[in-house]
């Protein structure tokens, strides 16, 4: 576990507020239009990576989804979660994604907000491979972004930005594109913050 890492996020957390944060989405309308654009059912295995405190797992377990995998490097931000939750329905890794090796596969990856953070190539390449064998063949992944046009930091750390192509570009030639589109978040301070946001097929082999 990369302990600078973890403790940067567990404070951001703990000293915000999840409610607080730049980030804080209190309908995470993208994230559930576009997994369910996917086909996705409630029998869907779904992971969800960078999950901080989202209000996406609510909706998901609102809905009957039944496995729900969330993944943080800050237990903080994943403690508020599943204390929102009427029980621990969910399952919980607390890790740095770039040590992570998991030891089963998901129909479904989301992320949003969490890979801009991975912002050198041999990061970038070691999570694009990450994604690749952790969806199975048929799968997909729904990965939100800042756009070319979105800030240049969050949280006091430096980002990437991609443009909608290039987004989808990452991810291939494992991944083919299945849908894109910007979004435009408004954060609880009323700034306008742009995204990317791709829905990408995991093809055989
Ligand atoms: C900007 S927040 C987005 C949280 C959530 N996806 C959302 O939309 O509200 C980024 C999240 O990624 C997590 N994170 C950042 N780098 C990470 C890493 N290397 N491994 C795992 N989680 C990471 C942070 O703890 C934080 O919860």
């Amino acid at each position: 576990m990369t302990i600078d890492r973890q403790t940067h996020w567990d404070q951001r957390y703990a000293k915000i507020g999840y409610q607080n944060v730049s980030w804080y989405s209190p309908e995470p309308r993208s994230s559930i239009t576009l997994i369910y654009r996917t086909g996705a059912t409630t029998s869907t295995s779904i992971v969800d990576v960078g999950a901080g405190a989202s209000l996406l797992v609510d909706r998901l377990v609102a809905k009957g989804h039944t496995d729900v995998t969330l993944v943080d490097v800050s237990r903080v931000a994943l403690d508020e979660a599943t204390d929102r939750l009427p029980d621990h329905s969910v399952e919980l890794t607390v890790v740095d994604v770039l040590e992570w090796e998991p030891d089963r596969q998901w129909d479904l990856w989301h992320e949003r907000a969490m890979f801009h953070f991975v912002n050198t190539d041999e990061d970038i390449e070691q999570y694009r491979q990450l994604v690749a064998r952790s969806v199975v063949p048929g799968g997909h992944a729904v990965i939100g972004t800042f756009s070319e046009n979105g800030p240049l930091t969050c949280s006091g750390l430096p980002v990437a930005r991609y443009s909608l192509e290039r987004l989808a570009e990452v991810f291939s030639p494992e991944f083919e594109h299945v849908w894109s589109e910007h979004e435009t978040h408004i954060t609880p301070n009323g700034d306008a913050q742009e995204f990317s946001w791709v829905v990408l097929r995991r093809l055989p082999g």
